[in-house]
């Protein structure tokens, strides 16, 4: 297991006209679970790549356990990675897929065997060892590619999208499986996906990227309830935080933090008089989506089922919001005010 430590990195195509990674600053400790979240084209996999060693930087700096490892070539660095395609070999079976990186060092055969059963064991697929790829789900072939990736005992571990072949019931108990199997043994890992439940499930911390930086690190609490800027408010949630001009300010809530008061404002609150203009029922809650009177901002509100029954479209309430949970930005910057 190792520290990564990246300072200042960019990577550029394109004789330097695509900055896919623009000045990035990064701390993992050992054993830490982090992830990368954002769209697509804002830079994940050239970050991991150049972690991995697979792209050239143009500038900064990569420590792997306090060791420069700018110059070392990928095999040095100890590194494992798994994609969203899992590259399996089709003519070899799943013991033989996961002992080829064995192989390539040249271990010994007993040896090789010990760590084939421990990896294939650790993802319960020890009783598919003797099958071809082909013979296997999507989920297995998963599985397959993470032991093959994690049987050399690597001291950093990259995923990049492993889970975006899967259909959203494997994904979930895929999820589920790789959190155990880090709490298990621990190691340093580094995820990419551009799915925000998946981050904020999966991620100790969670890094948001756009444009080749990133926007914000931090926990997923800290992430959803304390955004830095209205980029990170409007990538986070579903739906995603309000914002609502107020003059040089823009204030943020999440459309589950308003609620319907039974007769005056309580103190404290900030108010909202909202004609209703849509309602879709979701099973556990409603979304009500409206424009505020005062402005005509558009709003989405986030209620429980049951709270929604008895309104109707076309009709005006006043709904509240803690002042308490009202976030503040500079409409100009985008950035959060921290009073
Ligand atoms: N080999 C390459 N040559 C030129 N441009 C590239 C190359 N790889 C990635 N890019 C560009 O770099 C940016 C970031 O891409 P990428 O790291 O793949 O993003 P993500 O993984 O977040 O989808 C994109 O604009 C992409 O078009
Ligand atoms: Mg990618």
């Amino acid at each position: 297991m190792a520290s990564l430590s990246i300072e200042h990195l960019s990577t550029t195509f394109d004789h330097g006209r695509v900055k896919a990674v623009d000045d990035v600053s990064l701390d993992v400790p050992d054993g830490e679970f982090l992830v990368l979240l954002g769209a697509s084209g804002s830079g994940k996999s050239t970050l991991m790549r150049t972690i991995a060693g697979l792209e050239q930087p143009s500038g900064g700096t990569i420590h792997i356990d306090g060791r420069l490892a700018n110059e070392d070539p990928p095999r040095r660095r100890n590194i494992a990675m798994v994609f969203q395609s899992y590259a399996l070999y089709p003519h070899k079976t799943v013991a033989k897929n996961i002992a080829f990186p064995l192989e390539a060092i040249r271990l010994p055969t007993n040896q090789i065997h010990e760590k084939v059963m421990w990896a294939a064991q650790l993802f319960g697929i020890d009783r598919l060892l003797h099958r071809r790829p082909r013979e296997l789900s999507g989920g297995e072939r998963q599985r397959v590619a993470l032991a093959r990736a994690l049987v050399r005992t690597p001291s950093l571990f990259l995923m990049d999208e492993p889970l975006s072949n899967l259909d959203a019931k494997l994904r979930y108990s895929a999820r589920r499986e790789l959190k155990r199997l880090h709490q298990q043994i621990g190691i340093t890992t580094l995820y990419v996906t551009h799915d925000q439940v998946e981050a904020m499930g999966l991620g100790q911390r969670v890094a948001v990227m756009n444009h080749g930086k990133i926007e914000q690190l931090g926990t997923p609490h800290e992430i959803y309830h304390e955004p830095a800027n209205t980029f990170v408010a409007q990538f986070m949630g579903s739906p995603p935080m309000n914002l609502i001009p107020d003059g040089d300010w823009l204030l943020g809530f999440h459309a589950e933090d308003a609620w319907l008061p039974e007769g005056d404002m309580p103190a404290q609150h900030y108010s909202l008089p909202l004609e209703i203009q849509q309602i879709d029922y979701l099973g556990a809650d409603a979304l009500i989506y409206g424009v505020l009177a005062a402005n005509r901002s558009d709003v989405i509100l986030k209620l429980p089922e049951r709270r929604a029954h008895g309104m109707a479209v076309g009709q005006s309430r006043n709904f509240c919001v803690p002042d308490a949970l009202m976030r503040r930005f500079d409409s100009r910057t985008g950035l959060r005010a921290r009073t």
